[in-house]
């Protein structure tokens, strides 16, 4: 075999193995190939395995040094695309007041719509591109970034709008890989249920909106919050209708303050995942654990919005512990999850959802990439993108262990290096 680049002096290869997404007691399961290998061709793995055993041949040759080397990580669930901040929300709350007030006293969510709607495309954009680096830093190589600070039709296309640059300019510079998901966030305020206002904001939603960004490309999904202060289960519903007839994955947040029959809709409807999860543990929650569990459905657990608003964790290890698909993302937004570091997501979600490092590091490669609808990311085998990172030490479980500093020294996306440009 004949192939661009050949890394070798990597003390630990670290991959789940096969596309389809692991659940339950499979999530532990995660190749670790010792003293390793891995060879790339125009962009793609060619070949993996024990250095010793490689017998080709590699126009370029860079020993890594004895550093442990993992699938670039899939941040499934990110609100980056925001404008103003939520410092003040962050003193309320500190000073006590609950995340859930602040929103119904129009401060919240719905601040940071005002401040969006106001930030023009360009705006919207360079506040962006910071937080994608972040991310694309502590190791994320696929991002997928929702609207959802919109609030009009005008205002929701503007931020899918600034996705969409984001998208090829972060493709040119070889950046991450942005995905993007229309969000349906809030009803109008104030707004009734079943008010002549709702049904009509549903209405321009699903016959004017949904079919505008499908037929301009704009977003792969629709996500739509199913909650006391959003959506009801009966206008999702409607909405993720919509989405599936033109075309278009569905997905939800759901059960974050209050279970609502979310995650019923969501297996019903055939989502690729559902959100958030924090209220699933309560009462008889189990019966919806295991739906979840019998389902295609993967469960995203967002940590950081535990540890940032003080909610109950998710029940993460209940979820697997019952079969289930676990995704884990950062949720990185200003209002309940702060969070720029999908490496430090995952260790959260050891220390907060009972996931073991093994497990944290499938939810957050390869069954990440099965929240998204991707089968070519998420694991380092032949065939794969070569969108892989590189810590400082020789242990990979230091991706999951280091809390404050950044474990990544280097991430490469497509067969480059980020920070370096082109690697051959
Ligand atoms: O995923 N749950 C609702 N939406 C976001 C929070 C957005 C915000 O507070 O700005 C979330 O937690
Ligand atoms: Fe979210």
């Amino acid at each position: 075999m004949n192939v661009d680049l050949l890394l070798t002096g990597i003390s630990q290869l670290v991959s789940a193995e096969g596309a389809a997404a692991r659940r339950g007691r499979r999530m532990s399961e995660l190749r670790v190939i010792e003293e390793a290998a891995l060879a790339l061709s125009a962009g793609r793995i060619a070949w993996v395995g024990i250095e010793r055993e490689w017998t080709g041949s590699a126009v370029r040759t860079i020993d890594m040094g004895g550093v442990a080397l993992l699938p670039g990580l899939i941040d499934p669930h990110t609100h980056a695309v925001w404008a103003g901040d939520r410092l003040a929300d962050f003193e309320a709350r500190a000073a006590g007041t609950a995340y859930e007030r602040i929103l119904l006293a129009g401060g919240g969510i719905r601040s940071t719509v005002r401040a969006t709607a106001a930030a023009t495309v360009e705006e919207l954009v360079a506040l962006a591109r910071p937080r994608l680096e972040a991310l694309t830093r502590s190791g994320a190589t696929t991002i997928e970034v929702k609207s959802g600070y919109g609030f009009t039709m005008a205002a929701e296309l503007a931020s899918l709008e600034a996705i969409a640059r984001l998208r090829a300019e972060s493709r040119e510079r070889g950046g991450a890989r942005i995905v993007a998901t229309l969000l349906i966030h809030l009803p109008p305020a104030g707004a009734a249920i079943e008010s002549a206002q709702r049904v009509g904001y549903v209405d321009e939603v699903c016959h004017s909106l949904i079919p505008e960004v499908a037929r301009r490309g704009l977003a792969s999904a629709v996500d739509v919050f199913v909650e006391r202060e959003a959506w009801q289960v009966a206008e999702a519903e409607r909405m993720l209708s919509s989405a599936k007839l033109h075309g278009l994955d569905v997905k939800l947040h759901s059960d974050q303050f209050h279970r609502m029959g979310g995650i019923a809709l969501a297996v019903r409807a055939g989502a690729l995942s559902v959100d958030h999860l924090e209220a699933v543990g309560e009462g008889d929650g189990q019966r919806e654990i295991d739906a979840l569990a019998h389902s295609e459905t993967i469960a995203t657990l967002l940590p950081g919005v535990s540890l940032h608003l003080g909610l109950p964790a998710a029940p993460g290890r209940r979820l697997i512990d019952a079969g289930a698909a676990v995704a884990v993302g950062t949720d990185l937004n200003p209002g309940s999850s702060p969070l720029f570091s999908t490496a430090a997501a995952l260790g959260l979600a050891v220390r907060l959802n009972g996931l073991s490092a093994q497990e944290a590091v499938v939810a957050g490669t390869v069954n990440a990439a099965c929240a998204l609808g991707s089968s070519d990311r998420g694991r380092l085998e032949p065939g794969c993108v070569a969108d892989f990172l590189v810590l400082h030490g020789s242990d990979w479980r230091d991706l999951v262990y280091v809390m404050g500093a950044n474990p990544v020294r280097e991430v490469w996306i497509g067969g480059r290096r980020t920070d370096e440009g082109e690697q051959g």
